[in-house]
């Protein structure tokens, strides 16, 4: 894409974090910015803050993981601005532990969010795009979780590594059928935002019981790793460096948006593993990354 001026934006999980960022970003390019969330609170609070910069904002309480909801998202879209450019399918959750520990709440959780919110994503916005017929793009929010694997986020590596190859399809298919818009997968590393407390927004019906296992960072124990885990997100990239970079990877219709260059060990590896046809050899446990 290159133009943006009064073009629109969506963004799931705009409250906080990378979404603002990019919401952020966004409404500095003049564009209009449909901001989507779970939390009502944040969400009405950012919506604020980019209007009172002199964005125009629509915000929508959405629970990614509901296909009728992410439907009425690109409905109010529609409705309000006439027309919708890029896509963000940003809001994720993750939750730590051992993958045959974890309950089904857990997996429907995460799975419900990072994967079935994606999926929603494109099945509610590409056909609208594709009908209007102008330039657009599709970003989605893996992690660097999405190109290599290790212990410690189960589920939450499950759905990045869905997330990459759906996004990967998702490119070959717009290039197969001639479409104008193009896709990118965001992969970062560590950022400063909210993501160790994702359990704010768990909804109350996948609620674990009492007697589900603690994730490891929830254990009393683990607190000095908790504590380690949010110094280490501290310290890394901040969301509107996130948020350049996404913009940059729109404007050169560039796929794969990798900005921490220590996100390209693990696939280095896990590709040199698979093409030598060696086991992969443990990496170092991704407890430093789990969080929730
Ligand atoms: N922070 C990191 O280090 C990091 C690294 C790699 C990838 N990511 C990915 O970045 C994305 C954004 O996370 P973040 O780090 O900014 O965390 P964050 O917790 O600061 O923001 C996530 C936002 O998603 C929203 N959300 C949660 N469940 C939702 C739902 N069901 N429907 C709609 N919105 C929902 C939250 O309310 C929150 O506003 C996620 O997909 C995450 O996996 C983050």
């Amino acid at each position: 894409m290159k133009q943006f001026k009064d073009r629109v934006a969506v963004v799931t999980g705009a409250a906080s974090g990378i979404g603002r960022g990019l919401a952020e970003r966004f409404a500095a390019e003049g564009m209009k910015v449909v901001l989507a969330d779970i939390e009502a609170g944040p969400l009405a609070e950012t919506a604020a803050a980019l209007e009172a910069k002199g964005a125009t904002t629509l915000a929508v309480e959405t629970d990614v993981s509901k296909a009728d909801q992410v439907d009425a998202l690109a409905k109010s879209t529609i409705d309000a601005f006439g027309a919708v450019h890029i896509v963000c399918n940003n809001a994720g959750v993750a939750v730590g532990g051992l993958s045959w520990e974890r309950t089904l709440a857990d997996w429907e959780w995460v799975m419900g969010v990072n994967l079935w919110g994606v999926i929603h994503g494109i099945r509610s916005f590409v056909p609208i795009m594709l009908e209007q017929g102008t330039e657009g793009h599709i970003v989605n929010t893996s992690s660097s979780a999405g190109i290599s694997s290790s212990a410690g986020l189960p589920i939450y590596t499950a759905t990045k590594h869905a997330v990459v190859a759906l996004s990967e399809v998702l490119h070959y298919e717009f290039a197969m059928t001639g479409a104008k818009l193009r896709a990118s997968v965001l992969c970062p590393l560590y950022v400063a935002t909210n993501i160790v407390d994702s359990d704010r927004n768990r909804p109350e019906e996948l609620q674990n019981e009492e007697a589900a296992p603690l994730s490891p960072l929830k254990r009393p124990e683990m607190q000095a790793a908790v504590d380690t885990f949010r110094q280490t997100l501290a310290t890394g990239d901040t969301p509107a460096e996130i948020a350049d970079a996404v913009f940059t990877a729109i404007k050169d219709e560039k796929f794969y948006i990798i900005n921490d260059a220590r996100a390209k060990d693990g696939p280095r590896k896990r590709l040199a593993d698979i093409l030598e046809d060696r086991n992969p050899a443990p990496g170092p446990a991704a407890s430093s990354a789990a969080s929730s």
